[in-house]
């Protein structure tokens, strides 16, 4: 019997998950099938009630349901339930698991894809949701010297930081615009975009909330954007001499994990990220 898989989220028109999933199952021989599910909020718990049939692996989530999902499930991992996010779904009988994967993907691209050990370093995280609470977990957990979240909507950033610990563990949060966001900036070594900002076909896809004139040189400028593979923040963090790193190796790790959940093996990541890269390159930048 094929077991199912998917992406649950809304929209998903250019998701790239089910491409690189789908080489790791082919790849490992798994009668695994992994699809896109489109699914918009009014669908949702009725589409994760129906994953706890016999028929299902479980699921992936992304923007807009990451936090809605704990409400809708029957037990929550004690990360993604410090994080307030799930973004894997694991079927285990009938009962349905929570995990967040995309701290264990942030975190091992930024050491292992970006060559940067956090520990002790100066941050800058810009934005405040989904993804950015996975990163500002990883972050605060490896042990920043400081952290400053930037966010649109300061409530939002407020939020986050109380919940990784507040100014006890370095954390601070300003708006993301004007003066206090290059004041912010200073001598920061890592500066990481969780914003949908600079996405291709996120509505905003030429701009950048940093441009070069703020962009320390000695800076890591780490977009978890993956389309396009070169973002506007990146463009600009390439003029200012910073090095650059984008989204896709989060991607590929995040999914790598959420893998090994479903089926117990380990992920093969190089087939993972060949799939991936080969992906990215076919879709519209
Ligand atoms: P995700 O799960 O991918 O993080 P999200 O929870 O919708 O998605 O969060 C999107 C982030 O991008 C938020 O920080 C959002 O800012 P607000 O909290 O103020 O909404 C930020 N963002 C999206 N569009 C933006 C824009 N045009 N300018 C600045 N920030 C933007």
């Amino acid at each position: 019997m094929t077991q199912l898989v998917g992406l649950l989220g809304y929209p998903l028109s250019h998701s790239i998950s089910p491409v690189f999933q789908q080489a790791a199952f082919d790849h490992c021989g798994l009668p695994v099938r992994y699809d896109l599910w489109p699914t918009p909020l009014e669908e949702l718990e009725a589409k994760v009630s129906k994953l706890r049939g016999p028929d299902y692996l479980g699921a992936n989530v992304t923007v807009p349901h990451k936090e809605r999902i704990p409400a809708l499930i029957d037990d929550i991992d004690p990360l993604a339930r410090a994080v307030g996010a799930v973004n894997t779904i694991v079927r285990n009988g009938r009962r349905l698991v929570g995990y967040n994967t995309d701290v264990f993907g942030f975190i091992k691209s930024l050491e292992e894809a970006g060559c940067f050990d956090p520990k002790g370093r100066r941050a800058l995280l810009l934005g405040a949701g989904g993804a950015a609470r996975a990163a500002a977990f990883a972050l605060v957990t490896a042990g920043v010297a400081s952290l400053t979240i930037a966010n649109r909507t300061i409530e939002r950033a407020e939020s986050l930081a109380r919940d990784v610990g507040g100014v006890a563990k370095g954390v601070t949060v300003v708006h993301a615009t004007g003066v206090p966001l290059s004041e912010a900036v200073g001598d920061v070594e890592l500066i990481v975009n969780s914003t949908s900002v600079g996405m291709s076909h996120g509505g905003a896809d030429d701009r950048t909330l940093l441009d070069a004139g703020l962009v320390p040189s000695g800076a890591l400028v780490y977009d978890m954007v993956y389309n396009p593979s070169e973002t506007p923040l990146m463009r600009e963090a390439g003029k200012a001499g910073a090095r650059t790193l984008g989204g896709l190796m989060m991607l590929i790790y995040q999914g790598a994990a959420a893998f090994e959940l479903w089926t117990g093996r380990d992920a093969p990541v190089e087939i993972m990220v060949r799939a991936g890269r080969q992906a990215l390159a076919r879709l519209p930048g």
